[in-house]
């Protein structure tokens, strides 16, 4: 039996600040931050978008096509989490209207949070193959105002189902783990924004790719050029691209075009939307998907990074007709719709969003009707 994805729901919010504007206001090159980082814009949240209502408003994007009531398991890997108790599957779960005998909790490793949920799921269906699992991940990458990693910021979700006779992707068997604890990227209870030493979270990152793929590789007798792309967490696009330049070097030439080809389609949409934290690699496949031509079977790369840190490999292949299960159209709007920031107008957001809601004061969202969004908290219950 194949197990694996079957439906993909995205949301990004709805502004975003340009990479240029942003180069101007803090004296760079543009260029360090279009070539060197390899960004052009990102999403930025306000107060009334968070990992849950980006949660909702992702797997809102193909609910109405799933059978709600074989929903067995619904999981939520974020960094961004509202609560330090309840779990944000919860709001979600409610939202959706799920099932009361779902199976519902929220993970945490980093950006490695859905592979988490993703493989818990996997191995769920297996066990009861008339059962699906939702996976969301959802988050906001804040690093703070003038701050280094500021380029690197972003938000939105990636929400999926997981089950039999998948219509997308379906996973393979196996996986090639790698953990270590470290300091290299963190965000300590007290702050609202995360913690990082750039230039060791690039090194341990690549060096985390490297034991992982090489590993995955002779365990499993898979060359890198059985890969039809080879897909990565993208923290910002120079990363992979630094990460599929080392397991490009000494392949044929016609491997080297096509990895290189499609890493360029899995980068699109990261690009414009930047870092999502736990769904940044999901949105690098949404991304292959809806811009490249991927033939049936092909076999799919996946590196899964989350400081701190874990990564995994692992991989999968391309179903026939999946291009039928997209919402290529929907995707491409959600991205253009997003309205420009001046940069003292993203700054005014940033730390108003750092900042928690006064109670019992009704937030409004300027977003389209039929979105969700957190408008506030009532006795301090959220709504
Ligand atoms: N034109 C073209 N390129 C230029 C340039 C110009 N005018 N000026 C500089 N560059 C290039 C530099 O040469 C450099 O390229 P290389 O990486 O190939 O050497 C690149 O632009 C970036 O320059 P710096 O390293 O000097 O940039 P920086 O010191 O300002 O910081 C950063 C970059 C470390 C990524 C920082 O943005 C950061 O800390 N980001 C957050 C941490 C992060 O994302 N780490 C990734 C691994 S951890 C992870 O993946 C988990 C996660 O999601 C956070």
């Amino acid at each position: 039996m194949q197990v694996g994805i079957d439906q993909i729901g995205f949301y990004t919010p709805n502004k975003y600040v340009d990479m240029v504007d942003l180069a101007h206001a803090r004296n760079e090159d543009p260029n360090k931050f279009l070539i060197g980082i390899g960004q052009n814009k990102m999403s930025v949240a306000d107060q009334t978008q968070d990992a849950v209502s980006m949660g909702i408003n992702a797997t809102l994007r193909y609910l109405d096509q799933i059978a709600r009531e074989r929903v067995g398991l619904l999981i939520v890997g974020t960094e961004s989490s509202v609560d330090q108790s309840k779990s944000a599957s919860l709001f979600i779960k409610s939202a959706l209207a799920l099932p009361a005998n779902v199976r519902t909790f929220e993970v945490k490793e980093a950006c490695f949070g859905m592979t988490a949920g993703i493989m818990i799921a996997r191995d769920y269906v297996r066990l009861h193959p008339h059962h699906s699992a939702i996976v969301i991940g959802s988050d906001i990458a804040r690093y703070g105002v003038n701050t280094g990693g500021e380029v690197t910021q972003g938000a939105g979700s990636i929400s999926m189902l997981i089950k039999a006779d998948p219509q997308i992707l379906a996973i393979n068997n196996g996986h090639s783990s790698h953990s270590e604890d470290i300091n290299d990227f963190w965000r300590p209870n007290d702050s609202a924004v995360a913690v990082v030493d750039g230039k060791y979270s690039k090194n341990v990152y690549l060096d985390f790719f490297k034991q992982t793929f090489t590993a995955y590789r002779k365990q499993t007798g898979i060359k890198t050029s059985d890969f039809t792309a080879l897909l990565y967490h993208l923290p910002f696009v120079k990363m992979g691209f630094k990460a599929n330049e080392w397991a490009i070097t000494a392949q044929d030439e016609k491997t080297k075009k096509h990895l290189t080809e499609n890493f360029t389609a899995a980068a699109r949409y990261g690009k414009e939307v930047g870092n999502i934290y736990t769904a940044s690699l999901y949105l690098s496949l949404l991304s292959l998907l809806e811009n490249a031509k991927l033939p049936a079977n092909a076999k799919i790369g996946l590196f899964s990074y989350g400081s701190g840190a874990m990564g995994e490999f692992y991989s999968g292949q391309i179903v026939k007709g999946y291009e039928k299960n997209l919402h290529t159209n929907a995707d491409q709007k959600m991205i253009a719709r997003r309205q420009k920031l001046t940069i003292p107008e993203y700054e005014k957001i940033f730390n108003q969003a750092l900042e928690s809601p006064q109670d019992n004061l009704e937030l409004q969202s300027d977003e389209q009707t039929g979105t969700w969004y957190f408008a506030g908290t009532k006795n301090r219950i959220r709504q």
